[in-house]
């Protein structure tokens, strides 16, 4: 028997990615959210997950909780709205404390304007989809936003199991982002953890949110480490 050993099929890039983790606030401990930022802040950036019942068939929290997270953390505020019609509210979320705005190419007719909106308060510009929607939704929008989303479950609660045809919504957006030659942030949220967080970069993402793999038992600091060993 020889020794040879097989190359690996899952590597799909030869060249090391660096990947941001984005920890979602939503799966942590309200009552202790000051603690739950200390225990994340190895990580590069704070998830914010806002959710109004009208977009998602849930409501999570709004500006005064990002406006505390804001003032008890230096991190990234990455915040992902899961509103209708965000053009509403954009200014609110940048005063609140918010780094980046990411918009859903469902939640308004002016998914451009809102992304120009977005720069124009100074901030990055996100925009996603949800798992149903064809990619090419988001297409025209890929010269002039900072950070790409792409959904792995559909919106509106943590803890649900990642989509595996994500995986392929993953590589198509990472040959267009570079054909454009762009930089934009990849960024996957949704199901993503120690097991498949692996082959999620493979795929070509750059940046990962995980809520419940992150803030479960054990606390926070582990669940980040836990995620890191994953990519190693
Ligand atoms: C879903 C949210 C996610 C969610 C991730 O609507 O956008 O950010 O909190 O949670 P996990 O990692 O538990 O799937
Ligand atoms: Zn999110």
């Amino acid at each position: 028997m020889s020794n040879v050993r097989l190359p690996d099929v899952t590597a799909e890039s030869d060249t090391p990615r660096r990947v941001l983790l984005a920890p979602s606030l939503l799966a942590s401990d309200f009552t202790r959210l000051g603690d739950e930022l200390q225990a994340i802040a190895g990580a590069d950036w704070a998830h914010v997950d806002v959710m109004d019942g009208q977009f998602v068939p849930n409501i999570s929290f709004g500006l005064p909780i990002l406006a505390a997270a804001r003032a008890a953390s230096p991190l990234f505020m990455d915040v992902h709205l899961m509103i209708d019609r965000p053009e509403r509210y954009l200014k609110d979320f940048a005063d609140a404390g918010a780094d980046g705005l990411t918009v859903h190419v469902e939640s308004t007719p002016h998914i451009h304007r809102a992304v120009q909106q977005i720069r124009e308060l100074g901030k990055k510009a996100g925009v996603t989809l949800n798992p149903g929607t064809p990619l090419e939704t988001l297409r025209p929008l890929l010269p002039d936003v900072d950070l790409v989303l792409i959904m792995s479950v559909n919106p509106g609660f943590g803890g649900q199991k990642f989509i595996p045809h994500s995986l392929d919504r993953i590589r198509t957006v990472r040959r267009w982002l570079d054909e454009l030659g762009s930089a934009a942030e990849l960024q996957v949220d949704g199901g993503v953890g120690p097991t498949n967080a692996r082959a999620v970069v493979n795929a070509g993402a750059s940046n990962l949110v995980a809520g419940s793999a992150v803030f479960g038992p054990g606390g926070a600091q582990a669940g980040l480490e836990r995620l890191r060993e994953a990519l190693k």
